[in-house]
């Protein structure tokens, strides 16, 4: 029995191989290699001596998926293709809704055919929307998303909820993570700053003379010094926490969330200095406007995963940007 992973040459997903391997666990990755190289799977191969099962697909080709059910035997199916810019979101929302929404009924559909139960999603700390009040937990009324990206996620969460309801052999279970960043200490799989424009890659792009300085989106946030917070949590953490899902799946009925975070969180300032001291580097940046859609500051309450999964977050802040920059230091152009 494998466990099909989706969007597993991708940031987070490589380092959810990686960790389902290290258990000994077979896995098939399908990823369209929109956002991700094709390298980070040979990589992982290469660090873990083994080969993996890799599908050049879409999520959205029915025929593709229909034909991976009929050929694999496949226990629970871990979902993390998905696009996901909060920003890029506003303006392409047609997009988002097609390729996170659609894409993910597909999905499930095709799944039920193939009478595989256990759904495992990634979910965002996004979903709490404006008026929640951190930290944030599992239970707490969700009000209204900020972004098409928000409501995406959301609206699968319901999904998944009205599901377990009617199919009381489905399993779902939302993982909501919040900021992963690092890397795996080998520096051999991170986040490729070609395909993104999250804050860490942003930073590292300045260091390493790629762009002059950082934006800094919004200084007027009610929070200490003005800018965003945000609870980071290492993706090595984060990647632990799909394993601790799978130990307890048995024990799990229906549909079920937890936050993936550290419970702490840090202003973008506050990153920028940490950064300087490990790096050694200085930081240039502007302050611009708030970038739409974003939220001034939020944090995890994390005491449902600790409880229940017997999930703790290991590494501290420090060791996120340390594993970030070594990463990058070693692969100043990603995966090329
Ligand atoms: P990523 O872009 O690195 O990985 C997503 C992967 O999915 C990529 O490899 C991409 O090529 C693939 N993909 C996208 N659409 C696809 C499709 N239609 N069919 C097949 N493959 C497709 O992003 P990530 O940071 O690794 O995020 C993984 C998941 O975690 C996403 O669902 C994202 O929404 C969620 N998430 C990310 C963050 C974050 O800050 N990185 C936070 C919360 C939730
Ligand atoms: C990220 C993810 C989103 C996920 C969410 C969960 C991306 C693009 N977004 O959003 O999928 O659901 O976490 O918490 O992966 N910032 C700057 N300058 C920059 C870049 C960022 O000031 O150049 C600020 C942002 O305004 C924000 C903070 O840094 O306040 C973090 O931004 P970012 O890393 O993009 O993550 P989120 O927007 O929180």
């Amino acid at each position: 029995m494998a466990i099909l992973v989706t969007g597993g040459a991708g940031y987070i997903g490589s380092h959810v191989v990686l960790a389902l391997l290290e258990q000994n666990i077979d896995v098939i990755v399908l990823d369209n290699l929109s956002h991700s190289s094709r390298k980070s799977i040979n990589r992982i191969e290469k660090l873990i001596d083994k080969k993996i099962i890799f599908i050049e697909g879409d999520i959205r080709n029915r025929k593709c998926l229909r034909n991976l059910f009929s050929i694999h035997n496949i226990f629970a199916v871990i979902h993390l293709a998905a696009l996901k810019s909060v920003g890029e979101s506003i303006f392409n929302s047609l997009e988002y809704y097609n390729n996170n929404i659609s894409g993910t009924i597909l999905l499930l559909e095709e799944m039920r055919i193939a009478k595989i139960l256990n759904f495992i999603f990634s979910s965002s700390a996004t979903i709490y929307g404006a008026d929640a009040l951190s930290p944030y937990t599992e239970n707490m009324t969700i009000s209204g998303t900020t972004s098409p990206y928000s409501t995406s996620k959301l609206i699968i969460e319901l999904f998944m909820q009205h599901l377990s309801k009617v199919e009381p052999a489905f399993t779902g279970i939302a993982l909501r993570y919040f900021n992963p960043i690092g890397a795996h200490e080998s520096s051999e799989i991170g986040e490729d700053s070609s395909f993104t424009s999250n804050l860490l890659p942003c930073i590292a792009q300045v260091a390493t003379g790629k762009m002059d300085k950082l934006i800094i989106f919004g200084n007027d946030y009610n929070t200490p010094d003005g800018t965003a917070q945000r609870d980071y949590i290492h993706v090595v953490d984060l990647a632990k926490g799909h394993i601790r899902i799978l130990n307890n799946l048995p024990k799990i009925k229906g549909y079920k969330a937890y936050n993936l975070g550290s419970g702490k969180c840090f202003s973008v300032l506050e990153i920028i200095k940490i950064f300087e001291k490990i790096s050694g580097k200085k930081i240039p940046y502007e302050f611009k406007l708030r970038r739409v859609g974003d939220l001034p500051s939020f944090w995890a309450d994390i005491s449902l995963a600790k409880n229940e999964l017997n999930w703790f977050p290991k590494y501290n802040i420090k060791d996120m940007i340390c594993d970030m920059w070594n990463w990058y230091l070693k692969n100043p152009n990603g995966f090329l």
